[in-house]
């Protein structure tokens, strides 16, 4: 059975103050059961992971490291990260891959990385708007799962969250039609089904970003083979954030 998962992805937004404020805000609210994952600027992490009051609530790094130590200036290697108790990392973001030039093999190297130091990858994926256009979309998405992937054990794949967001999506406004999304997310069911078995496959979570915010959480989060959202632009305000929040607490609970 599937459960919601609400992620945010801050990318280089908010002052160290903003952050701690929304941390004091998320604080406040009324229990809830459904897991939240924040993906805030490195710098501040120790910090919110210490003024985190909440269980379900799980602070993410956005990138790392591709080597595990040593003369890498400006680098945060997987140990680094899961010395300070963080248990997840977005890896393969669309950004990195195209403004930073990060190819299908260097973010194989970072999943092995996390994996090592157990540290759980959000690892992203997607087709930008001309491979769309050209159909391409499926073989996008199945060489960034192949290569991606390669070499994991069943293991370290049962660690993995995985994002579908296409490129076109993030941060446009546009948002994948739930019959969008929904076609990515059970091709990529299937082709982990049929690569590590339906148990295991049927375990990772595969969410949905690009431009995903409260107005349309209900109906991709609804979608079969959606388990929830990376969530860019609607993250950054607490209030916006709390309302996909609680669309997913209503889903997980049955209601
Ligand atoms: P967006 O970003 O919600 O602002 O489109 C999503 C993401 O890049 O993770």
């Amino acid at each position: 059975m599937k459960k919601i998962i609400v992620a945010g992805n801050w990318k280089m937004n908010k002052t160290y103050l903003e952050a701690k404020q929304f941390i004091a805000q998320m604080n406040q609210k009324s229990s809830f059961g459904t897991e939240v994952i924040l993906g805030v600027p490195a710098l501040y992490s120790d910090t919110l992971y210490a003024n985190n009051q909440k269980e379900n609530v799980h602070i993410a790094l956005q990138n790392c490291s591709d080597q595990s130590e040593g003369a890498f200036t400006g680098e945060i290697s997987a140990r680094m990260i899961a010395s300070l108790a963080v248990k997840y990392c977005i890896v393969g973001h669309s950004e990195r891959r195209t403004i930073y030039g990060e190819t299908d093999d260097l973010v194989n190297a970072k999943v092995k990385q996390l994996l090592d130091s157990n540290v759980r990858p959000i690892f992203c994926l997607g087709e930008t708007l001309s491979e769309r256009e050209l159909d391409q979309t499926f073989s996008i998405v199945e060489r960034q799962l192949t290569l991606g992937l390669q070499d994991l054990s069943n293991e370290d794949v049962s660690n993995i969250v995985i994002a579908y967001e296409p490129v076109w999506a993030i941060g446009t406004g546009i948002t994948a039609s739930k019959e969008q999304a929904e076609e990515v997310h059970a091709f990529t069911a299937n082709y982990l089904k049929e690569k590590y078995g339906s148990p295991l496959a049927s375990t990772i979570p595969i969410l949905y970003g690009g431009s995903c915010n409260e107005k349309n959480a209900l109906e991709l989060f609804s979608q079969p083979n959606i388990w929830g959202g990376l969530i860019g632009g609607a993250s950054l305000q607490f209030e916006v954030f709390e309302n996909i929040i609680d669309i997913a607490e209503k889903l997980n609970n049955g209601r």
